[in-house]
């Protein structure tokens, strides 16, 4: 009997749920993602594969334990990809219970939707799990075997998902699994996120829709990827003949100030760095305009400042390139995007500028 490969995708909407959609259709996966009631329609992100005659959405939301009871029964998938999250951490803070229950409890309630609809021979689970359960972190670089120090209330809740993964995998031998992602961007990342903010904002000053970018923490250590390479990694930490878990990262580190460099240099502007700390400003050489600045209102309550991970297990025994995109590919990718973004996009941009003001007031994080 041929094999059935039915993939079920909590986060489908999100960025990488996206270019895991696209993955796994290419792959000839059935491919299932649940999307959540909103007000407006904001499915950009997987707008093109919508109408594909093996990609279907279901409505669910990982705080109702039902109906995420009722699609897995429905579905009846081979393979879970639990990606759903409230995934910023700065917002974490803000919206911690919230925080909790999705990426948390969350994570709870897919497993006992497997349980429930006895699936737990059949259906492999794949866990995001994050680089920021390093936290205040107690080595450098990090692997797996590195201990844990979560530091937001972001990374605390994806602790308890973490170990509630690995407790059904040792308890009911289920085949679940997490990754251990270190951060990775794309061209899709959501706006608030630092590299995309950066990209963007380059793109907007080169082409005088904004004046001055505010920024946190510059000094910020991140060990930054390509979203689509590692969306090929999920799917190969649930072919591994056994269910562990994968550190995944580039094994490369910079700081959020180079990645600033750099993507203003591929927008056309150089910069030249003074000051220290809150008084930091990034100056346009070519006009002596500030360019970035530093504002309180991006600091956090705990900031997560060195993270560089160690991939060397997912290299050798996933055989995944982590060079595949370099760091500087990534960044003209993104840059090259948001310049023509910025450059085609006249009507929306009135909202884009808004939406760069209100960054700038430090009013969205
Ligand atoms: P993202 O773009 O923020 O996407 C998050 C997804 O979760 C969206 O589809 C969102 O739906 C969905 N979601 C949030 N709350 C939900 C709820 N209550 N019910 C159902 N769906 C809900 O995140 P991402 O960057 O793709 O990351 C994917 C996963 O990997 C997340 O779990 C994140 O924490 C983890 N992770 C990310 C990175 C990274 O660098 N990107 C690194 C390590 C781990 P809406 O579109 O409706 O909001
Ligand atoms: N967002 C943001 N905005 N971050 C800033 C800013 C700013 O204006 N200025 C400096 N930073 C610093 C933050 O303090 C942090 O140290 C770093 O830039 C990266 O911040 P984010 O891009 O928001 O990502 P993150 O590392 O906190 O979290 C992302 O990666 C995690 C994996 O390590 C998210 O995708 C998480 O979901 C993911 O788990």
């Amino acid at each position: 009997m041929t094999k059935r490969n039915i993939a079920l995708i909590t986060g489908v909407t999100g960025q990488d749920g996206s270019y895991l959609s696209e993955f796994l259709l290419a792959k000839g996966y059935e491919v299932h993602g649940i999307i959540r009631r909103s007000s407006v329609d904001f499915r950009q992100r997987i707008a093109h594969l919508e109408g594909r005659p093996n990609f279907h959405l279901h409505y669910a939301d990982m705080g109702d334990s039902m109906s995420l009871v009722k699609v897995v029964g429905k579905v009846l998938p081979t393979e879970i990809y639990n990606l759903a999250a409230q995934s910023h951490v700065q917002v974490s803070f803000d919206s911690p219970e919230f925080t909790a229950d999705v990426d948390a409890t969350g994570v709870l309630r897919i497993l006992e939707a497997v349980r429930t609809n006895h699936l737990e021979k059949t259906c492999r689970i794949y866990q995001a799990s994050t680089s920021e359960l390093y936290g205040k972190v107690e080595e450098v670089p990090q692997n797996e075997n590195t201990p844990f120090h979560p530091y937001s209330p972001y990374a605390v809740a994806k602790l308890y998902g973490f170990w509630i993964i690995k407790e059904y995998r040792e308890a009911y031998n289920m085949f679940c699994c997490s990754g251990i992602l270190f951060n990775h961007e794309s061209e899709r990342r959501g706006e608030t996120f630092v590299t995309r903010k950066i990209t963007l904002a380059a793109a907007r000053i080169a082409q005088g829709k904004q004046d001055c970018l505010f920024l946190g923490n510059l000094d910020s250590l991140r060990d930054w990827g390509y979203a689509k390479d590692y969306v090929e990694c999920m799917w190969l930490i649930l072919q591994h003949d056994k269910p562990e878990d994968f550190v995944i990262a580039t094994g490369v580190q910079h700081t959020v100030r180079e990645f600033a460099t750099l993507a203003f240099k591929y927008a056309g502007i150089e910069l030249h760095w003074e000051g220290e700390g809150v008084h930091e400003k990034g100056i346009d050489v070519a006009t002596g305009k500030t360019v970035v600045a530093v504002s309180e209102d991006f600091y956090r309550p705990t900031d997560v400042v060195n993270l560089w991970g160690d991939p060397t297990k997912a290299r050798a025994e996933l055989g995944w390139n982590p060079q595949k995109t370099t760091f500087e590919q990534l960044v003209k990718i993104m840059v090259k995007h948001d310049m023509e973004k910025v450059a085609a996009d006249h009507v929306a941009s009135v909202t884009r500028i808004n939406l760069a003001e209100y960054l700038e007031k430090g009013l969205v994080k």
